[in-house]
């Protein structure tokens, strides 16, 4: 681990100071680093921001196209309908910030509405939103395009030329739902400060409902959803030289509808050893991996913990059967 004097520096600032070689070094060590963290942890685990590189990020995309998957179609319809009512509560001129882009779909029926002048999608994997710019800065040609790619749980610095516009931030899809609801109080706060006093926040939040919906929605027919959680195991082998077999793994997902949440598992199906970055993990059988959780909440379960946030809820907008909802905030 190369550390700076001070010794407590984190990575992204180490990062800024090296060449892109060790660079990747540095990003392959707090890959393998966190990866040692979460399966010597009780119970195992493994943070679901890595399920994002390229196969994962492909693999993703195909969940939204499944029948089962419904909240990405379902927040879609809601935005094609309402974008325009939305976009309205956005300060005229203002540069919209996404937490968390993937596919820019969502986000393009916002800046159809026209009210934005400068878009900045913050993003972890760095193709993505690279990719994504050069398209939307064709299909947008009025339009400033400011990709960044950082860990957005974190702070991050805003491109220079923002400094002077008004802000709107959005996170769409199941994002806010996969933070733990302390996390999810702690991230609205910060955002609240990127933001700036009395900006409009748009958060996709989704929505508590009949357990056997919610568990087709993770563990679709096909099996592109295991094939999504499996991935981190491939990807752990291929980037860190471990040695899982993924076969001996299968994928797991259900509802808790006392946490109201969903949570996803990998679980060894054996009892076995694998080697990770020269340490000896252990698994009994039937013992998970436990790698994600997409909390569900009501409408009002969630204006209250944004109002816990700071932020008041000014409008919500859900589909006929209420399985989604997309709620604008402002913060105080
Ligand atoms: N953010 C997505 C969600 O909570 C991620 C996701 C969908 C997921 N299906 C999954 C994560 C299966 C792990 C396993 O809906």
């Amino acid at each position: 681990m190369s550390r700076s004097p001070a010794g407590r520096q984190p990575a992204d600032f180490a990062m800024a100071l090296q060449p892109a070689v060790a660079r990747d070094q540095i990003v392959d060590e707090v890959f393998a680093r966190d990866v040692i963290a979460g399966l010597t942890a009780r119970p195992k685990r493994l943070p679901p921001k890595y399920f994002y590189d390229e196969t994962g990020s492909r693999l993703f995309e195909e969940i939204t196209r499944t029948p089962e998957y419904y909240p990405t179609r379902t927040e879609l319809g809601i935005l094609q309908t309402r974008a325009s009512e939305i976009a309205r509560l956005f300060p005229p001129g203002a540069a919209l910030i996404e937490f968390g882009s993937g596919s820019s779909r969502k986000v393009r029926l916002l800046l159809d509405a026209g009210r934005v002048c400068a878009y900045v999608p913050v993003d972890i994997s760095a193709q993505g939103p690279k990719q994504e710019a050069a398209r939307l800065k064709r299909d947008y040609p009025r339009l400033a395009v400011f990709p960044v790619v950082a860990d957005f749980t974190h702070s991050f610095r805003l491109p220079r030329p923002l400094a002077r516009l008004p802000r709107a931030g959005v996170i769409p899809g199941t994002t806010i739902g996969n933070f733990e609801p302390a996390q999810a109080i702690a991230f609205l706060r910060h955002a609240a400060r990127m933001l700036g006093s009395a900006s409009v926040f748009v958060v996709g939040v989704d929505l508590v409902k009949d357990a056997a919906v919610l568990n087709a929605a993770y563990n679709d027919a096909a099996g592109i959803t295991a094939k999504f959680n499996l991935n981190l195991l491939y990807r752990i082998n291929r980037e860190l030289g471990a040695d899982f077999d993924p076969a001996s793994f299968s994928h797991q997902a259900f509802f808790d509808p006392e946490r109201s949440r969903v949570e996803m598992h990998l679980v060894s199906r054996v009892r076995q050893r694998v080697n990770v970055c020269g340490r000896v993990i252990e698994f009994r059988a039937a013992e998970t991996i436990h790698t994600e959780n997409s909390y569900k909440y009501t409408v009002e379960s969630f204006a209250a913990l944004a109002r816990n946030a700071g932020f008041e809820p000014i409008e919500t907008w859900t589909d006929p059967a209420g399985y989604f909802a997309v709620q604008a905030l402002r913060s105080g």
